[in-house]
């Protein structure tokens, strides 16, 4: 049987280059080599205040972009975490196995309640539910960034807690993963990965946004106080701008640099922009095209909750049963 791959995005902010290079276009080229469900994750986005209209419209925006990228639905499980109960479900049950104490270490949990006036019982059950994610359906492989690595960990203590307690149940998820795909900085601050939240204008390009504003965009980039490229002191920002450049063309570093070397930096955005313009009209293309027929997208939607409900539900009852909450007899 192939590994399980799972991996979830939250339907806010704007999907952007940084997270197709870092993320969705290696998933779109490890999708054969294993069964893959990718979550759009809307039960992780209300645990802060969502706009119920912009919710709704971003869940389905994510959907047909993850399509747009690749994401191959005949193969591939496009799942919307609320349309499968068994991810609220499941989350409770592992919440009473976890620890209040492990929840406060997260330090995503203290960084977004520090901003907050108020703050949500859902934002520090955060992690329980997506270690639900994740254990549901038994992954083996969660790719994710650097900051989600303390919640995967976390997932892996929950899934060690309950087995010691209740007897062997979930797989360990693998924390180890292969260093692929970019990491895209800001525009604006080459020293900050690039952030879906902190979209200003001038900080990501959004894989929707219209070439104007995409040129626009990587024309104001950041660089520094060089004239041209050079490659030995180069700045985070003139880097920034030709690792976008080299993970969309797919070059070597000698081709970067017989190419690169001692152009000017408004050449060299210029060229930039003109890639990732190129590279992205397709993919919106696509969107408008998945967007345009009607019933297409729950169609996909619907279908990926088929799927992988069994799965999910069988988890739940097998947890309850271990539990020893009522089953039937
Ligand atoms: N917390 C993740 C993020 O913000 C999203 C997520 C939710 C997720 N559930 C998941 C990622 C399960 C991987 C697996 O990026």
């Amino acid at each position: 049987m192939k590994s399980r791959v799972l991996s979830g995005v939250q339907p806010s902010g704007n999907l952007h280059i940084g997270n197709y290079l870092g993320a969705l276009s290696n998933w779109v080229k490890i999708q054969y080599d294993y069964e893959s469900i990718f979550c759009i994750v809307d039960l992780h986005a209300i645990t802060v205040y969502q706009n119920p209209d912009e919710l709704r419209a971003k869940i389905r925006e994510l959907a047909a972009l993850f399509l747009a990228c690749g994401i191959d639905p005949k193969h591939s499980k496009i799942v919307v975490q609320s349309t499968v109960q068994a991810h609220s479900e499941l989350a409770w049950l592992l919440t009473c196995v976890t620890p209040m104490g492990w929840l406060e270490r997260m330090t995503q949990f203290k960084a977004k309640s520090a901003a907050q006036e108020s703050v949500g019982d859902g934002l520090f059950q955060y992690p329980v539910l997506m270690a639900a994610d994740i254990l549901l359906y038994q992954a083996g492989i969660v790719p994710v960034g650097e900051d989600q690595m303390q919640h995967l960990e976390l997932a892996r203590d929950i899934a060690q807690r309950f087995n010691s307690l209740y007897g062997d149940t979930f797989v360990m998820p693998a924390t180890k993963l292969p260093a692929v795909g970019a990491r895209v900085m800001g525009f604006d601050d080459p020293t900050a990965k690039m952030s879906k939240s902190a979209a200003g204008s001038g900080h990501a390009v959004a894989l929707l946004d219209p070439p104007d504003r995409i040129r626009k965009t990587i024309m104001r980039a950041t660089t520094d106080s060089n004239p041209a490229v050079d490659f030995e002191t180069m700045g985070p920002g003139v880097q920034n701008l030709l690792t976008v450049y080299q993970a969309f063309a797919e070059w070597s570093n000698d081709q970067m640099q017989a190419h690169f070397a001692g152009m000017r930096y408004g050449d060299l955005k210029k060229q930039v922009a003109e890639m990732v313009v190129s590279k992205l009209e397709p993919i919106q293309q696509r969107y408008q095209e998945i967007v345009a027929e009607p019933g297409y997208l729950d169609g996909i939607i619907r279908q990926g909750a088929e799927a992988v409900t069994p799965i999910a539900n069988s988890t739940v009852e097998l947890v309850k049963l271990r539990m020893g909450i009522y089953t039937a007899a």
